[in-house]
C-alpha cells in the first residue's frame, strides 16, 4: 500500500441524545463518511488519499468535523454535498475549502 499524500479523518463519535456535548454522528457524520468513501471509489484515488473514521476531534457541537493531514486542516459543519468540493479543491488541488474551515477559536 503506497503512503497517501493526504489522510482524511471523519469523526463518527456517538453520544446519548441528551449528552451536553452533542456529537458528530448526531450531525450526520456517518453519511459524510459514506460520501468520502464513495467519492474515493468513484475517483479511484486510493493511492493518493486515505479516508478513516475516527473518534471525537474536539468541537462536537460544530460537526460533522473532518480533519485532513498533512496540513492539519479541520473542517466543520461538513455535509455530504460538500465532499466533492473538498476532493476537487483540497485533496486534488491542495487548496483548503475556506468556507468550511473550523472557526479559529477552536482550531
Ligand atoms: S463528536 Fe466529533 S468532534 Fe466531538
Amino acid at each position: 500500500m503506497p503512503r497517501p499524500a493526504r489522510h482524511v479523518f471523519v469523526c463518527t463519535q456517538q453520544r446519548p441524545p441528551q449528552h451536553p456535548r452533542g456529537s458528530c454522528s448526531a450531525h450526520g457524520s456517518p453519511a459524510v463518511l459514506q460520501a468520502f468513501w464513495g467519492e474515493l471509489q468513484r475517483r479511484q484515488a486510493q493511492d493518493g488519499v486515505a479516508v478513516t473514521s475516527c473518534g471525537c476531534l474536539g468541537p462536537c457541537g460544530d460537526g460533522a468535523n473532518v480533519l485532513v493531514y498533512p496540513e492539519g486542516v479541520l473542517y466543520s459543519g461538513v455535509q455530504p454535498a460538500d465532499v466533492a468540493e473538498i476532493f476537487d479543491a483540497h485533496l486534488a488541488g491542495g487548496r483548503p475549502v475556506e468556507r468550511l474551515l473550523a472557526h479559529a477559536s477552536v482550531w
